[in-house]
């Protein structure tokens, strides 16, 4: 009911309960009032109005007698349905954001659908415990306002964990819970204050980074990722005012390659040097499939330049929404204020959830069950492509399938759709097309036995005309 505007002209011709029949009434043609929609108690609205409950009562009645609402008794009123002449609410409403990353909110996860875990391997039934449990602790806290950096629990547990598996060293006082990678890069941006217009990014690189920045006002510069991860030196002849670089060293997004450590030290170089920031996106945190996860970046930072976040969308779920970032000590006041200000940490009961399931070593245990799950699929899946592909075509929790330079990946990855397959194309992943590789990403995440095979074969009959075989 929020949308409803009530001008009441007490002095007016017209009954109050003409004038609030009338306005509900148009609420529903207009669409703002949809099908369902449930109106509020007659004494929640006389309360709202300063009208009497019989007004309220009589506007009810007669948009009952209208058809335009229901009456189901104790249960509320409610819209019965929308004239078919409503026109729509806002042009252009029912599109997504950012439909490059958010095509499909609505179904489950495809074969080779890329960025989302198992859905067979997520522990719903020891998940569900545990959220109901932490959803009953948080109602029966009092009603007060929380840190706006997130439960000490949950930080001080994200602190311990960070220590054993990232080798990065920290107090919960640096930690500030968030809506994921997303939300912290949001906060991050707006804490850092920068006085410089452009940010390093990798190139390829993640989409959501690059929008971020230029919806935040910020000019990105794309800088070549090679063997060894974003090439410092032409970051540098690119744009030497630069304050910020954006990288995910663990495992490059999308082409998986580790941030080599000469790398890794001439970035750091480059941050003290200019007294520029480094954002470290861990977004896999140690779900890496092959060999020892690296270090995270952060944990190499002498200087208070890198600002490391991670996000449990890979490790738990993508629904819950949830992150962190780590800020250098003398940035954890301004951190927290800015959190406060813009951003506090939200959902109570899902920030407990985590801190149980992470302080119980269910966190570990599930990660461990995840890639054990992961090299299994995408073994079956290499075991079926034969030799033309092998290992090296991994990039992060993905295979590669290279192709031609004049291939439309796009329009490739859009024709599997019809077959029920979600390969994402690599091209968009750069910041301009004119140097973009064309490839399929292929998810080895979501990859289940009986269906893999007949999918494999109708995606390699799609793509074999345009294959480049490396
Ligand atoms: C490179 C990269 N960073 C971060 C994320 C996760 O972001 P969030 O925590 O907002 O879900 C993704 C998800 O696909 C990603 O590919």
């Amino acid at each position: 009911m929020n949308t409803l505007r009530f001008s009441l002209d007490r002095q007016g011709e017209q009954s109050l309960s003409e004038q609030i029949r009338s306005s509900i009434a148009e609420a529903i043609r207009q669409g703002h009032l949809y099908e369902g929609a449930r109106l509020p108690s007659w004494r929640d609205l006389a309360a709202q109005l300063g009208v009497s409950r019989g007004t309220i009562k009589t506007a009810y009645d007669r948009l009952s007698d209208d058809q335009l609402v229901i009456s189901k008794g104790a249960a509320g009123t409610f819209v019965s349905f929308v004239l078919p002449a409503a026109p729509k609410v806002v042009a252009g409403a029912s599109r997504l954001p950012l439909p490059d990353i958010y095509q499909d909110v609505d179904s489950a996860p495809k074969l080779f659908q890329v960025g989302v875990p198992a859905q067979e391997g997520f522990p719903f039934k020891h998940w569900s415990r545990i959220v109901l449990r932490c959803s009953r602790q948080a109602v029966a806290e009092p009603l007060r306002y929380p840190d706006p950096r997130g439960e000490l629990v949950l930080r001080k547990e994200i602190a311990a964990y960070l220590a054993v598996a990232r080798g990065l060293l920290c107090s919960a006082d640096q930690i500030i819970i968030t809506n994921g990678y997303a939300g912290a890069l949001g906060l991050a941006l707006h804490m850092l204050r920068l006085d410089s217009e452009q940010v390093w990014i990798e190139d390829p690189g993640y989409p959501l980074t690059r929008h971020a920045l230029s919806l935040a006002g910020y000019t990105p510069v794309p800088v070549q990722v090679d063997d060894q991860g974003i090439c410092v030196e032409q970051g540098i002849a690119l744009a030497a005012d630069a304050r910020l670089a954006i990288v995910t060293p663990s495992q490059q997004a999308p082409l998986g390659v580790q941030l080599s450590l000469a790398r890794r030290q001439a970035l750091l170089a480059w941050a003290k040097a200019n007294a520029g920031w480094i954002i470290e996106d861990d977004y896999l945190s140690e779900l890496q499939l092959s060999g020892q996860a690296t270090p995270a970046l952060a944990s190499l930072d002498r200087e208070g330049r890198v600002i490391h976040i991670g996000t449990f969308s890979k490790t738990i779920s993508p629904r819950l929404r949830l992150g962190f970032m780590v800020v250098p000590m003398r940035l954890s006041e301004r951190a927290g204020d800015t959190a406060a200000a813009l951003s506090p940490a939200s959902a109570l009961s899902s920030q407990l959830a985590v801190a149980e399931f992470l302080r119980d070593g269910h966190y570990l245990r599930h990660i461990r069950r995840m890639k054990r799950l992961y090299i299994q699929r995408r073994d079956a899946l290499l075991a079926l492509m034969g030799t033309s592909v092998s290992l090296n075509n991994m990039a992060g929790l993905s295979l590669l399938l290279t192709l031609a330079d004049d291939a439309d990946d796009v329009h490739l990855a859009e024709a599997a759709k019809a077959f029920g397959l979600a390969p994402a194309p690599l091209s968009p992943w750069y910041a301009t097309q004119i140097n973009a590789r064309k490839g399929l990403l292929l998810g080895v995440t979501n990859l289940s036995s009986p269906e893999l095979e007949e999918g494999y074969q109708q995606l390699a009959a799609l793509v074999a005309p345009h294959r480049q075989y490396q």
